[in-house]
């Protein structure tokens, strides 16, 4: 039976490493999503160029262009629905949406974390976690709402802390759970196997999936 592909639009800021893990994945046999567009608020940015090498159309939306952050996304609600994109990933995009966007936006909007929320939300997550002493971080899948980094948890995967970490050192580590760990939400909640009920997210399918963000296939 061909797969059905869900039409998803990355939104990026930078270096783009987590979209093209996201890449990366698309392109297996099965894979239930396609990148459809990846979209930038800042220009000239690596994760342009990794979609155009990747084929993959892009736009930027600078948000300077616009006088209020409506208008902004406005624009971007226009270029989702444009490529009838029904699922978002914001991957290393370093605006906050607001409440009437994801209301507007019809469907799921997904964000990677670099901590284990609730722990660390916002900017510099690595270096909180550091500067507190933590032993254990990681990283988070969420579905986005109104707050920064509180929406329902989809996937974490931890990595320990070392007495030898910078900032550097802990972000490379936690940068390779993420590239695994992002395809594997964005396919969970693609197949409609993430539902969040309340705060808590049931990726059903019995044994195969549940805890599957506790397994490091990497
Ligand atoms: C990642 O650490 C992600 O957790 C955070 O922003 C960073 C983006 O990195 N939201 P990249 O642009 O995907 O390399």
């Amino acid at each position: 039976m061909a797969t059905i592909r869900r039409p998803v639009a990355v939104l990026v800021s930078g270096n783009g490493t987590n979209l093209q893990a996201l890449i990366d994945a698309a392109k297996a046999d099965g894979y239930p999503a396609r990148i459809e567009v990846v979209i930038s608020n800042v220009a000239g940015v690596r994760a342009l160029q990794r979609a155009a090498d990747a084929g993959i159309p892009t736009l930027t939306i600078p948000h300077g262009d616009y006088p209020e952050r409506a208008q902004f996304e406005q624009a971007l609600l226009k270029a989702l629905e444009s490529h009838r994109v029904e699922i978002v990933c914001l991957a290393g995009f370093m605006r906050v949406l607001s409440r009437k966007f994801l209301s507007d936006f019809p469907g799921p909007v997904l964000n990677i974390h670099p901590a284990l929320l609730p722990a660390f939300p916002g900017l510099h997550a690595v270096r909180q976690a550091l500067d507190y002493g933590a032993k254990l971080s990681g990283c988070t899948v969420h579905f986005v709402d109104e707050g920064t980094d509180t929406g329902p948890v989809v996937a974490q995967a931890a990595v320990p802390v070392l007495d030898s970490d910078d900032e550097a050192a802990l972000a490379a580590r936690i940068r390779v759970q993420e590239h695994w760990l992002y395809p594997l939400a964005l396919r969970l909640v693609a197949e409609g196997r993430a539902i969040a009920t309340g705060r808590r997210v049931w990726s059903g399918g019995g044994a195969r999936t549940e805890g599957l963000s506790l397994r490091n296939p990497g």
